[in-house]
């Protein structure tokens, strides 16, 4: 095997409570988070006479290509642990946005962790990746996990919660992203408000909040326009994906996600929207 191919799935927070600030400044979270297949990074990783980073797609602008993206760290860090990685050419195709809250970088570092296990063959199991996914990010842990699952601490307590997928997922992102730290910073200087705003995406589901919405909609209000858009446009109601900029709706089925991005489309041609489903995994091995 000269080479491998895995599918990075973004990940999408249906729930996101944030119940506490630990004294080094991290919010400790309460939340549930659910891959999704669309949209997701594609990466293939294949060995070379020295490391390289190629970074291509429809959201490949204003990626860094250095040692500073999420994949490149990934790798590092496995040889900051003594574990034998040979150069790799690794070749990124995005099409999850960055600052969109859906944890483009955190699914990439994953997929590469996922990637050079299988190709290397090493002797590492979910456990390692996941203790090494946490020094990397707060959602790296989540995105190696996969599926749907209760995320507690800062990220990197990850349980698996019975799967009620798969469900049509329709996410909307506007042409600007957000910063995570400023949210955070906004919801800390608002003295940590609870989103008072609850969707209930079926009439037998729970309501479900995202408590970083009233600040991320203080940090850049255009956001307000934007959820109000998509309500206006698809009748439903929109949930912040993380800390922004994306918004999602959960929906029946599939073909029902196609049918309201389509509609959304047409209507906010401003907005890029993806229609997929929930998925069980975060890291696709093809
Ligand atoms: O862990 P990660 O580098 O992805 O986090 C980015 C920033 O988001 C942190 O520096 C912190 O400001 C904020 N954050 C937080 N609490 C979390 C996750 C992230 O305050 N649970």
């Amino acid at each position: 095997m000269n080479a491998v191919t895995v599918v990075a799935h973004a990940k999408l927070t249906l729930a996101l409570h944030v119940v506490g600030v630990r004294p080094d400044g991290y919010h400790e979270l309460d939340a549930i988070v659910v891959s999704v297949s669309a949209p997701s990074d594609t990466l293939t990783v294949e060995y070379a006479a020295q490391d390289q980073l190629v970074v291509d797609g429809p959201m490949a602008a204003g990626v860094p290509t250095d040692h500073t993206n999420l994949a490149a760290r990934a790798l590092a860090i496995l040889r900051d642990h003594a574990i034998d990685v040979p150069p790799l050419r690794m070749t990124l195709t995005k099409e999850i946005p960055h600052g969109a809250g859906l944890g483009g970088g955190s699914a990439d570092a994953a997929a590469v962790l996922v990637a050079a296990r299988a190709l290397c063959g090493l002797d590492l199991d979910d456990n390692d990746l996941a203790h090494f996914g946490a020094q990397l990010g707060s959602d790296v842990p989540v995105c190696l996990h996969g599926g749907m699952t209760h995320m507690t601490g800062r990220g990197e307590h990850v349980e698996p919660l019975p799967w009620s997928g798969p469900f049509g997922v329709v996410i909307a992102v506007p042409s600007f992203g957000m910063s995570t730290p400023a949210v955070y910073r906004a919801w800390d200087e608002l003295g940590g408000p609870q989103s008072t705003r609850e969707v209930r995406p079926s009439a037998t589901g729970p309501a479900l909040r995202n408590d970083l919405e009233p600040a991320a909609e203080t940090v850049t209000p255009a956001l307000i326009s934007v959820r109000t858009d998509i309500a206006a446009a698809t009748g439903l109601e929109p949930l912040l994906a993380g800390s922004g900029s994306a918004y999602a709706c959960v929906v029946d089925d599939a073909a029902h996600a196609r049918s309201v991005a389509a509609t959304l489309t047409e209507a906010c041609p401003h907005l890029r929207v993806f229609g997929g489903v929930a998925t069980n995994v975060g890291v696709s091995l093809g």
